[in-house]
């Protein structure tokens, strides 16, 4: 099967899965989230974690092993979302390697997250045992600038404080930022659950904190709320609920989209800012790098060192096996209201990769506060898994 369409399978369960989850426990604003043990059938290792971090944990494991999900549950689950809960040999193995890495990092590394799945997998079922003389003597492959880390040989300046100054400037200065109080973006949008057709993209933004990012795919309108406490996200052909994130977990990522619209505020958002990274590039343009946390989450921040603009972030979700990345890479920066704006964002992760275009960016408009509120699921009937997995 090639990969994208690997992908798309994989996406589309996803998507389907999360459309299935009962109603309970999340209405309401501050309700106990959803635990993976309250919604699926059969969690033994994998228990008190929240659903969308249970999810995550399956795209982890997926992009580990070079699998998609029927590799581990089998073909039967194509046509039947319940059938998830059945054991394969091959999901017992991954049981069993759950407790083999929880073992090695608590009895050996001091409980650090030293040793994951992608340690010994890196992208295959069968981890190597003999060296590679082939690998040994060939170039090595390109270096992926998301795996610098800082270096004591790395020069002290510029500080993260500087570099953070620098994108302000570059951006039209803290002046004109704090002039922008809102906007409405309009576009197109195209990933994996429209099928990589175009469909319309919706985004509205508040410098109080508030964001909403609507795309009305061919199933329906997936949409991300994050209202300034909490976060929602609500999926094509999701019927029956809507997925609340939970704060300081899987809302970190929603929560600094919202607060990246508005950099200002970006010094106190973001704490343990650090910089010290070697020089490293994206498509050929030297880049620099800032390591800070959003919330409970670490994040890189990757500015171009000619413009001083913010052209990719890099944010890892914490699950019980280790960290899931997800990446958005800015482009096309235009001037509004005074303002440069990055009209053109691709958001890559385990499951995918998805391109968001404005067309049509207008600032400081009224935005009708219902467009932050929690999304409201529409009444359609749950569409059998073999349509969406197609
Ligand atoms: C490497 C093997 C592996 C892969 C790949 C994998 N899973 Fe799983 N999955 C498991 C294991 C193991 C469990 C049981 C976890 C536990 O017992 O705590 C599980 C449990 C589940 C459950 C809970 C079922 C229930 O009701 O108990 C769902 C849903 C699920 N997986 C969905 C997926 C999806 C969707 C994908 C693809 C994105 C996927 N899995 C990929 C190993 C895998
Ligand atoms: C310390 C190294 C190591 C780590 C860490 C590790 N594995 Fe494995 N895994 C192995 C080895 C070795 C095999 C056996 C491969 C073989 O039989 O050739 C294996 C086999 C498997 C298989 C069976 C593959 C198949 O299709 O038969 C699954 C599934 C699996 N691992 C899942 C995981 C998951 C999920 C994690 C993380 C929770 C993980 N492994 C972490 C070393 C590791």
């Amino acid at each position: 099967m090639n990969v994208g369409l690997k992908r798309i399978l994989r996406a589309g369960l996803v998507c389907l899965l999360l459309s299935l989850l009962p109603a309970s426990g999340q209405t309401g604003g501050q309700q106990k989230p959803l635990m993976s043990e309250d919604v699926f059938k059969n969690i033994q290792v994998l228990k008190g974690i929240p659903v969308n971090q249970f999810m995550e944990t399956m795209g982890f494991f997926s992009a580990a092993l070079g699998y998609n999900c029927t590799n581990c549950h089998g073909t039967e689950v194509l046509g039947n979302w319940e059938k998830y809960a059945n054991d394969t040999s091959v999901k017992q193995t991954a049981r069993r390697m759950v407790l083999v890495v929880n073992t090695i990092n608590q009895s050996l590394f001091a409980g650090r997250e030293a040793v994951t799945c992608y340690t010994c997998h890196r992208g295959s079922p069968t981890p190597k045992v003999v060296p590679s003389l082939l690998e040994q003597y060939s170039e090595p492959p390109a270096d992926d600038p998301n795996e610098v880390e800082i270096s004591p040989r790395a020069p002290a300046t510029p500080t993260a404080d500087d570099t953070l100054n620098r994108y302000i400037q570059a951006l039209g200065g803290a002046q004109r930022l704090a002039g922008l109080t809102s906007f409405v973006g309009k576009g197109s949008y195209d990933g994996f659950d429209s099928y990589h057709g175009k469909v319309a993209l919706e985004v509205y933004a508040k410098n109080t904190g508030q964001r909403t990012v609507i795309v009305h795919t061919q199933n329906g309108d997936n949409v991300t709320v994050y209202d300034g406490r909490n976060a929602w996200i609500m999926g094509p052909d999701k019927p029956v609920s809507v997925l609340q994130l939970v704060p300081g977990g899987d809302m970190d990522g929603v929560k600094l989209d919202a607060d990246l619209a508005f950099p200002n505020g970006l010094k106190q958002i973001l704490t343990e800012l650090r910089a010290g990274f070697p020089t490293t590039t994206i498509n050929d343009r030297e880049v620099q790098v800032v390591q800070a946390m959003a919330g409970g989450s670490r994040v890189k921040l990757f500015f171009d060192k000619q413009t001083g603009l913010l052209t990719r972030v890099v944010r890892y979700s914490k699950t019980i096996v280790g960290p899931v990345p997800t990446q958005i890479d800015y482009s096309d920066y235009r001037e509004v209201a005074g303002v440069k704006m990055p009209f053109q964002w691709r958001l890559t992760w385990t499951d995918g990769q998805s391109m968001f275009s404005l067309d049509d960016l207008q600032p400081n408009v009224a935005i009708d506060p219902a467009k932050f509120a929690k999304p409201v699921a529409a009444e359609a009937p749950v569409v059998a898994p073999a349509k969406v997995a197609q």
